[in-house]
């Protein structure tokens, strides 16, 4: 990437040299070529948030920009953008969505994030470190700002307008208003399960922090593969990978409190909504709740079973690509006999990718829109 700062090499995470895919897109572009051209003064605290895979942080290095992120990937992905731009060690404060927020914030860039929750999650954390000299400055491609983008801007910080679009990107200026009464923050938001997943589940409590996946109602696809999960008892260490809000482990836990049950995700806001549902519906076996890619750090062959509902998306890679690295990673650590249970969109052919992988896949339910698929370590 070109910038006023510099040209950057910037990569995804995981790196994958079939990835065409850019680590940067015009929105960074256009954010750094206007912070530039206006010379807007980056100092004091310069925070960017929803920076997707650090070019923002790595092209602002030497204003020692704070970056908070919900993303393990784009924290992974920061990392080695920033040590191979030279960034000296400790220039770069990366935050999580989870973290406190700093107290002060002079300059906030914002990358729009896919979910307008946590947008107005993050909008909100932050908005008591605005102050009136605050410079508030939003990107992001022309179809992911909407009128409920601004409005929210609008809401949280103060007058809001937008620039011209260039090359299909658009910035949004946002005029901090000390006088502004903030709506109060409806995150995290719970709901509770409805009758048709079984005495055990239905009513229990589901506690989402924004920007997980289904945050505001049950998946149809989630609460397929709630109707259909392994009956309890044959599995001691179970992992939910993907675990989102946690309902599936923790339907897990509840139905065989002896399993000890590890919830993966790499979203921050997601390992922290499965704790909180565990926690809500007084799951009382042992527990792990971790941010990582995929089963990246858990020992081969240590697994008896493990209950995954891989995202259509992630991060703009294709389905596949994440699909596949979870699967592979679910072979690696079953033990022999292990089980992979996956549920999925029919047209999606998981089941193609599962009898490479393992051999063979049964057909445990399936429906017109979803399957339910096992496969066995062997
Ligand atoms: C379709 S959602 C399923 C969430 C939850 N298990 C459910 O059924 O409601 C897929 C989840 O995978 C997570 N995810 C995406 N890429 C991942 C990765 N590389 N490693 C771990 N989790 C990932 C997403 O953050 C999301 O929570």
């Amino acid at each position: 990437m070109t910038t006023p700062w510099g040209e950057q090499v910037l990569t995804r995470f995981p790196e994958d040299p079939r990835d065409r895919l850019r680590a940067w897109d015009a929105s960074d572009e256009y954010l750094l070529g206007h912070l530039a051209e206006r010379e807007v003064p980056l100092t004091g605290t310069v925070v960017a948030v929803g920076d997707r895979w650090g070019a923002l942080v790595t092209a602002l290095a030497a204003h020692g920009p704070l970056q908070i992120t919900d993303s393990h990937l784009t924290r992974e992905a920061t990392r080695i953008n920033l040590e191979r731009a030279g960034a000296e060690p400790g220039t770069v404060r990366l935050l999580t969505t989870q973290d406190p927020p700093p107290d002060r914030v002079d300059v906030l860039l914002v990358r729009v994030p896919k979910s307008l929750g946590l947008l107005e999650d993050q909008l909100l954390r932050l908005a008591p470190a605005l102050h009136e000299g605050t410079v508030v400055v939003g990107t992001g491609m022309v179809k992911e700002i909407h009128t409920s983008t601004l409005r929210l801007f609008e809401r949280i910080v103060g007058p809001t307008r937008t620039s011209l679009a260039v090359k299909k990107a658009r910035l949004i200026f946002a005029t901090p208003d000390p006088a502004l009464r903030r709506p109060v923050s409806p995150w995290p938001l719970t709901y509770r399960l409805p009758d048709d997943v079984g005495p055990l589940l239905s009513g229990r409590t589901v506690v989402n922090h924004a920007g997980v996946f289904c945050a505001d109602r049950l998946d149809v696809g989630t609460r397929f593969f709630l109707r259909h999960l392994p009956s309890a008892g044959g599995a001691r260490r179970v992992v939910d990978l993907g675990c989102g809000n946690g309902v599936v482990g923790t339907a897990m836990a509840l139905a065989d409190p002896g399993a000890e049950v590890l919830f993966t995700d790499e979203s921050f806001q997601a390992a922290a909504s499965a704790e909180a549902t565990y926690k809500a519906n007084g799951a009382t076996g042992q527990a792990e709740f971790r941010v990582g890619d995929g089963l990246t750090g858990v020992p081969d062959g240590s697994v008896d079973l493990v209950l995954n509902n891989p995202p259509f998306h992630s991060h703009q890679a294709t389905t596949d690509a994440t699909a596949w690295r979870m699967f592979t990673g679910a072979r690696r650590v079953l033990r022999p006999g292990g089980e992979l249970w996956v549920v999925g969109n029919r047209h999606l052919g998981h089941h193609v990718k599962l009898k490479r992988l393992f051999g063979d896949c049964d057909l445990v339910a399936g429906d017109s829109r979803f399957v339910v698929l096992r496969a066995v370590r062997t």
